[in-house]
């Protein structure tokens, strides 16, 4: 029998503190489940004490889900700790994780204590939130950035306080894997209750591109939980990928000689799921789950996969639960076979939203030759088939060209009441925003903006993902259509939407790593 890594999945909280990527409750729930379907060990539903609506989410999330353990983030502080534990202390197994930092810089800048004072506060708190709990994880944040001495000192006192993980984090993504790896054997050697008393857990942050491969040397030196995103989500650069560290761990299963619980055919599904609840795109070559991750595009690597088609592929897609054979989509499909596509992508409609969603699909299908699985995903993601939103785009057009001025004309309809209006701008694009904020009434900071062909060929459709500032937060949309100018004005009307729906933070929202 092969030794079993425990996956940790903190898509929910480290993850969500990706800019623009914020959850509301619903949203988390259902994320939360695919996890679950995943076969996650552990799910990190959020940071309790950082907001009302985080807590509530947490509350939500332990009271859904029953084979995961659900872990809630808390400072070394007892109101952070008590809100944890009230978020979390109704799931069928419970986690607190409190995290600490322990190296000199964060220690003397962040904390302003001395290490003296880090060791005490540590031990306190593991020791009152043991008093609540059965299962306590203790992060050492910046812990590659730590004194060794002092690390394993610490270490070893959390452990005889009650903690059962041990967490080391790569807090800001600095460390490189061989030394990662020579670091957890030291670790290991000088506290030998890691591994007995306690679990040794990594969380890496991919800041120089190293998440996955640190991960994965810490489990040659005996790490037994990993710490993990799907879609790599997470602050700045993100973390490691759970999809990465889950598929290498299978692919070079004779290196590694360990196991996951993960059940790897939800793999794509759960990062669809991922990528339309957070509005982030997943890169088209992005490992194991980027559009191209199975593509061959090169006449040779055509030539060798269709003899034997390891010759290119080390996986196989059918492992990550994406089909081999695509069923071709056209204005001449009917209804049923819409509806099995649409389940095969994971979707589950009602026979209303079924039906509001096939008139979308025709008139896309007029459009185009053949509709994508990608181009269902587009639309899906754009809430076709959902009840009615706040903002809707009834109308968008733009003229522009040599020697004119840009102008739009724009007609929406806000809680049912139609507004519209005419404007200019610098380009037909900024013509479109330019007339929306005017008529709604509010002018975001535009912070991001991309289109991409979501399929090939010149009837294409194009996504626009666009990244908005309203009122201090960051708002993320996305809109597809074959013309650009309306898939702007969707992706525009998309984030507006989604400032609309309840987010969880009432004000700012208290961000750790
Ligand atoms: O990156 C980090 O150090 C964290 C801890 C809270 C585990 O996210
Ligand atoms: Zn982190």
């Amino acid at each position: 029998m092969h030794p079993e890594v425990k996956i940790f999945d903190t898509t929910l909280r480290d993850g969500e503190q990706s800019p623009g990527a914020s959850l509301d409750i619903k949203q988390k729930i259902e994320v939360a489940q695919g996890l679950e379907a995943l076969g996650v060990d552990v799910i990190e539903a959020g940071f309790p004490i950082s907001s009302p609506g985080d807590f509530a989410a947490v509350q939500a999330v332990a009271k859904t889900v029953r084979r995961p353990v659900v872990a809630g983030l808390a400072r070394c502080a007892p109101a952070d700790i008590e809100a944890a534990w009230k978020a979390v202390k109704s799931a069928k197994s419970p986690r607190l994780h409190l995290f600490l930092s322990t190296s000199p810089l964060h220690m003397e800048y962040k904390l302003k204590k001395t290490p003296d004072e880090v060791f005490k506060l540590a031990v306190d708190m593991v020791r009152a939130a043991r008093a609540l709990c059965r299962d306590i994880e203790f992060s050492a944040e910046d812990a590659t950035r730590s004194d060794p001495d002092f690390l394993a000192r610490i270490t070893a006192a959390v452990i005889e306080a009650g903690a059962r993980t041990i967490n080391i984090p790569d807090t800001v993504g600095y460390i490189m894997p061989s030394e990662f790896e020579a670091l957890l054997r030291d670790l290991q050697a000088r506290v030998p209750a890691l591994g007995t008393k306690a679990v040794l857990s990594v969380h890496c942050h991919n800041d120089l591109g190293m998440a996955t491969a640190n991960s994965l040397a810490a489990i040659r030196a005996g790490a037994r939980q990993v710490e993990c995103t799907v879609n790599g989500l997470g602050e700045r650069a993100g973390n490691a990928a759970l999809e990465e560290i889950v598929m290498a761990l299978k692919t070079r299963q004779a290196f590694y000689g360990v196991t996951t619980h993960i059940r790897t055919r939800e793999i794509s599904r759960v990062s669809r799921l991922v990528s339309s609840a957070t509005g982030m795109a997943v890169q088209r070559n992005k490992a194991v789950v980027g559009a191209n991750a199975f593509a061959h595009e090169s006449g040779i690597h055509q030539d060798g996969i269709l003899k034997q088609r390891l010759t290119y592929e080390i996986m196989d897609a059918k492992d990550i639960g994406l089909q081999e054979n695509q069923l071709v989509l056209g204005k001449h499909s009917g209804r049923h076979a819409l509806k099995r596509r649409v389940q095969g992508l994971g979707y589950d409609l009602s026979e209303t939203a079924l039906n509001v969603f096939f008139e979308r699909f025709k008139e896309l299908a007029d459009k185009k030759k053949e509709v994508f699985d990608e181009d269902l995903v587009a639309l899906l993601d754009e809430g076709a088939g959902a009840p009615a939103e706040v903002y809707v785009l009834e109308h968008v057009q733009a003229t522009s060209g040599t020697g004119m001025v840009p102008t739009a004309a724009v007609r929406l309809r806000v809680h049912g009441q139609v507004l519209q209006g005419s404007g200019t701008g610098d380009g037909p694009v900024d013509a479109v925003y330019q007339t929306m904020a005017e008529l709604v009434g509010k002018h975001p900071k535009l912070t991001g903006y991309a289109i991409k062909a979501i399929t090939g060929g010149t009837d294409a459709q194009g996504e626009v993902t666009v990244q908005m500032l309203v009122n201090g937060r960051t708002l993320t949309g996305r809109g597809a259509h074959t013309d650009i100018v309306v898939a702007s004005a969707k992706a525009y009307v998309n984030a507006l939407n989604r400032l609309e729906k309840g987010k969880p933070a009432q004000g700012k929202k208290f961000r750790s790593r």
